[in-house]
């Protein structure tokens, strides 16, 4: 395993970052202190192995975040609903980036015979529902293939549904570029796999995942 880095470890290195970003750039936190204008909004996986910022080599001021246990998007999660509002509509982001990745715990805990309890398998009720339609392809796959299988199954699901919601229709209907992007990260080799585009004219209505 991995050092487990302490609370102090973590504190320092604050300090030598912020050290640092000052002795390369002496305007860099003036300004950024002015506001931000992210152009992308991205969606993630909770996971640790998966830092949004480091996979695509950005920097403060280029993502703004959301992460939770399996990338979902669900339409009645009102923490997601108001990172989409203030991103799409406020900062107006042009592209919506929905990453999933390889050996996902959660979407794994879908395909799993008996799901989770608590909280774990309420959240993780969608994805569930989808591994059971997608029941026959599944089927086929086994171990690590029917795994990463069902990650993009996933992130494709959270596509359309970000898709359909208002918060979108109303920026394409208004004439706005806006993309949305399904990706999926390999934690092996750490590439990013570009799986799906949605924009104002490619979007194809289908039923939301849920
Ligand atoms: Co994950």
């Amino acid at each position: 395993m991995p050092h487990r880095t302490t609370i102090r470890e973590l504190l320092d290195r604050n300090r030598q970052w912020a050290e640092s970003q000052t002795e390369e750039d002496p305007t860099y936190f003036a300004r950024h202190a002015q506001g931000q204008t992210p152009p992308f909004l991205y969606i993630g996986c909770s996971d640790s192995r998966v830092p949004p910022t480091d996979i695509v080599g950005a920097g403060p001021g280029d993502l703004f975040v959301t992460r939770n246990i399996a990338n979902l998007v669900k339409p009645d999660d009102v923490g997601m609903r108001s990172v989409l509002e203030y991103g799409v509509h406020v900062l107006k982001v042009e592209h919506v980036i929905v990453c999933g990745h390889t050996e996902c715990g959660g979407v794994m805990a879908s395909l799993a015979e008996d799901p989770l309890p608590g909280f774990l398998g309420a959240w993780l009720h969608g994805p569930r529902q989808l591994a059971e339609r997608a029941h026959e392809e599944l089927a086929k796959l086994e171990g690590k293939a029917k795994v990463d299988r069902m990650v993009e199954l996933n992130v494709e699901a959270q596509v359309r549904t970000l898709a359909q919601l208002d918060c979108m229709k109303r920026a394409w209907d208004s004439g706005r570029q806006l993309h949305i992007h399904g990706w999926v990260y390999g934690l092996s080799g750490g590439h990013v796999r570009d799986l799906l585009t949605l924009t104002a004219e490619n979007q194809t209505v289908v039923a939301a995942a849920e």
